[in-house]
């Protein structure tokens, strides 16, 4: 409630508003292409206005005090909104920046185009378990050109946080816990929203959220406490932004987490030192929603003057909907507290970020309703929505190849809340996602196997203790041959402020697969889930389990194909699954112990008494319709000289009866080192597609970079000595070999 009476500026579109092209028409930008001299005519007022950011009318935090926008943005003093819906409302605000105030200087738009704007891709967590950057980019790229052509020149994607806690809801946003994953997920992404032109009016330029650290907020509770190793900090949650930035991402947003007990919308050292002299980024700082004016009830800031203070020397360019900016920048200006130079330092970074973007060229190219109506959900991005939405499916059992189903097959039971559901499958984040496009599962079914009679139930709720649906469902279970059942959270059990501490199925849903266990029909459980879940009874009883996450509008469609083998499964889990949330944190690239757990009779060591140490699905994991054999790895050399590379290949072979995708992993582990290193760490990936039979070699080029550790004074540094390469097809089931790096 605090946070809510102090903060958050709620604009409102005042029914008298403006008419378009109405006012005095100054178009200074024409005549000034550069900053410098547009800085030059700027009142201080304009100047705080370009560092000021406020919502339109669909919040997306906690909703604060009401403006009237159009007279702000007259008197320039808005730089940028957020959330502000629909071409017409879009156009009408740059219009009266753009014509009405004293220097015309355009606003930037911005929005949460997360996984897609209006075609609906799967969540970023599933199509990072595609493990395919082409697939990611082109996502990327479609939501860009259906974003930009509805208005939009910014979106706050993508999240490059690493997340090693599934309680932690906005793990769904991000690519999950491996930062060398994670880096190539972040690059990919960025190339698709920016392209190789942010000007170009299809791109949008990119914002790398949340820096830093947001994903180790501790207990998995959303907004809490990082309390963090500096170490820790640069080899896991760094690796991401570095790659953020050498893609040349054009914003970056600071977190609401505080690091080590400084907030990092105040954090001096990570913001500004770090950031821009460490790791070189050029572009601006946004906060999050808010997270100027949190620094107060963090107890980090005594009132709003100091917590402007704060941001502004942290290096934070643009406020997001606090307008703690607005209000207190002047104040401390006058008092000596800060400088202008503080002020034209970040004034200018968002006036570049304007120009990158093609607003002082045209600031109305974005809003061409024909191109908008055109570029939105064609059949061409539905497609790709499809392709992606299959390949970011994990199978993860399935025994006796109960799966694929035969087309020929009569009657199927489909049961469980999210079988013929549309809103839970667009997912959270959805930007201007419809419902109403969304194929469910039973759509989809009737589209891939026309033939096959489906007896639907929804069995009961997701998140309630009702059982009265069971009878109709096991009724249909009985009359049918196979049961689908669709099961899983709702799109709003994950993401923003939606942390969970029990991650089982929610509701009554274990119950349901119960009783539909006992009809001894087979089963085959379509889970739909942001984040990994501890299924542990659901493994140990149903056969078939296909986890799809949520896939978006051709959600439906992309399930049928695996479902009935139109699509082979290739999909591997960027998280671990635990079996139980006592293990968490829980992940594959953890440091060895002294007492590692090795056999079962030793007392003495890392171990629970109740639980396995091991997960219920590794990092990595996934499997097909097909077999895949990996042969010895060959090395080609076993000595080299530090700063050499390395060749590491297997051969892999299809030994199944049907067509696969495989991606083979990289994994290397110092065995000896000044700092003790991860058991295994990621440092490659490649897919082969292969033919029943088929054998194709694959080879690895290992880097000198890929055998570097951080020392004990934090330097990067090849250590002498003996190493392990591992490949394999997650990062437990592999292959292993020696290698050893001796002096220069
Ligand atoms: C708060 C979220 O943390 C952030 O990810 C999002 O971009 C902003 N709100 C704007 O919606």
């Amino acid at each position: 409630m605090f946070v809510k009476a102090l903060f958050s500026i709620f604009l409102i579109f005042s029914s008298a508003c403006i008419l378009i092209g109405a006012g005095t028409t100054i178009k200074p930008y024409k005549n000034s292409s550069k900053i410098e001299s547009l800085l030059n005519q700027m009142t201080l007022d304009e100047k705080i206005g370009q560092l000021v950011q406020y919502s339109g009318t669909e919040p997306t935090g906690p909703e604060g005090k009401i403006i009237d926008i159009e007279t702000e943005i007259k008197k320039g003093k808005v730089g940028s909104l957020l959330n502000v819906i629909g071409i017409k409302n879009i156009r009408k605000m740059q219009h009266i920046a753009v014509k009405q105030s004293r220097l015309g200087i355009p606003l930037i738009f911005g929005l949460d185009v997360v996984h897609g704007y209006k075609t609906i891709f799967p969540v970023p967590l599933a199509m990072a378990s595609s493990w395919d950057m082409d697939a990611i980019e082109k996502a990327a790229k479609i939501a860009a050109v259906e974003a930009s052509a509805s208005g939009i020149q910014w979106t706050f994607a993508p999240m490059v946080d690493i997340a090693r806690d599934p309680r932690w809801g906005r793990i769904v946003e991000g690519a999950g816990e491996d930062p060398f994953l994670g880096a190539a997920v972040a690059k990919a992404q960025i190339k698709g929203f920016q392209g190789d032109n942010t000007a170009h009016f299809s791109t949008v330029l990119a914002c790398a959220k949340h820096y830093i650290a947001y994903g180790a907020a501790m207990a998995g509770r959303d907004y809490n406490n990082v309390d963090m190793s500096i170490r820790t900090l640069w080899e896991i949650y760094m690796p991401p932004f570095q790659a953020a930035i050498d893609a040349g991402v054009g914003s970056i947003m600071s977190s609401f987490n505080d690091v080590n007990g400084i907030p990092m919308t105040g954090n001096k050292k990570l913001l500004n030192t770090v950031l821009r002299d460490r790791l070189g980024f050029k572009g601006f700082v946004v906060s999050d929603w808010n997270s100027v004016a949190e620094m107060i009830p963090h107890g980090y800031a005594k009132n709003r003057y100091q917590a402007a203070k704060l941001a502004l020397d942290a290096g934070l360019d643009m406020d997001m909907v606090s307008d703690v900016y607005q209000q207190e920048l002047a104040k401390l200006l006058k008092n000596k507290q800060i400088t202008m130079k503080q002020i034209d330092k970040a004034v200018r970074r968002v006036l570049k970020a304007k120009f990158d973007v093609g607003l002082f060229d045209n600031p109305f190219i974005y809003f061409n309703e024909e191109r908008g109506k055109a570029l939105v959900l064609t059949k061409e991005h539905r497609d790709a929505a499809r392709d992606i939405a299959r390949k970011s499916m994990v199978l993860l059992k399935n025994k006796d190849n109960l799966l694929p189903l035969n087309k020929n097959i009569k009657t199927i039971a489909l049961i469980g809340p999210l079988a013929d559901n549309q809103k839970d499958l667009l997912g959270p984040w959805c930007a201007r996602g419809n419902k109403k496009d969304v194929i469910t599962i039973m759509q989809g079914i009737k589209t891939v196997s026309p033939k096959t009679t489906i007896l639907y139930s929804k069995g009961c709720e997701i998140n309630t203790s009702s059982t009265k649906l069971f009878k109709e469902a096991v009724d249909a279970a009985k009359k049918a041959d196979v049961i689908i059942a669709a099961i899983g959270e709702a799109e709003d059990m994950s993401a923003e402020a939606h942390s969970r501490a029990d991650i089982d199925l929610p509701g009554v849903q274990i119950q349901l697969l119960k009783e539909l266990k006992k009809t001894g029909k087979p089963i085959v459980a379509v889970l739909m889930n942001g984040r990994p879940l501890t299924i542990n009874w659901t493994n140990d009883n149903i056969p078939a389990i296909l986890e799809t996450w949520f896939l978006g509008i051709e959600a439906g469609n992309a399930i049928a194909d695996v479902l009935f083998g139109d699509y082979n499964p290739s999909g591997k889990l960027t998280v671990t699954f635990p079996h139980s949330v006592g293990q968490i944190p829980i992940f594959y690239n953890h440091r060895q112990t002294g007492r590692p757990h090795i056999g079962d009779d030793n007392h003495f060591v890392s171990k629970y008494l109740d639980i396995p140490n091991t997960p219920l699905y590794p990092f990595g994991y996934g499997l097909s319709y097909t077999t895949f054999r990996y042969s010895d790895i060959k090395l080609n050399k076993k000595n080299l000289k530090s700063g050499e590379t390395l060749t590491a290949s297997v051969n892999i072979t299809n030994i199944g009866k049907i067509q696969g995708k495989e991606t083979v992993q990289l994994y290397i582990q110092d065995l000896f080192a000044s700092i003790t290193q991860p058991v295994k760490k990621l440092i490659g990936f490649k897919q082969v597609t292969l033919n029943p039979g088929e054998t194709k070699e694959i080879s690895f080029v290992i880097k000198p970079s890929n055998m570097e550790i951080l020392n004990q004074d934090m330097k990067k540094v090849i250590e002498p000595g003996d190493f392990k390469v591992f490949i394999g097809t997650n990062s437990i089931d592999t292959k292993f070999a020696k290698f050893t790096v001796n002096e220069k």
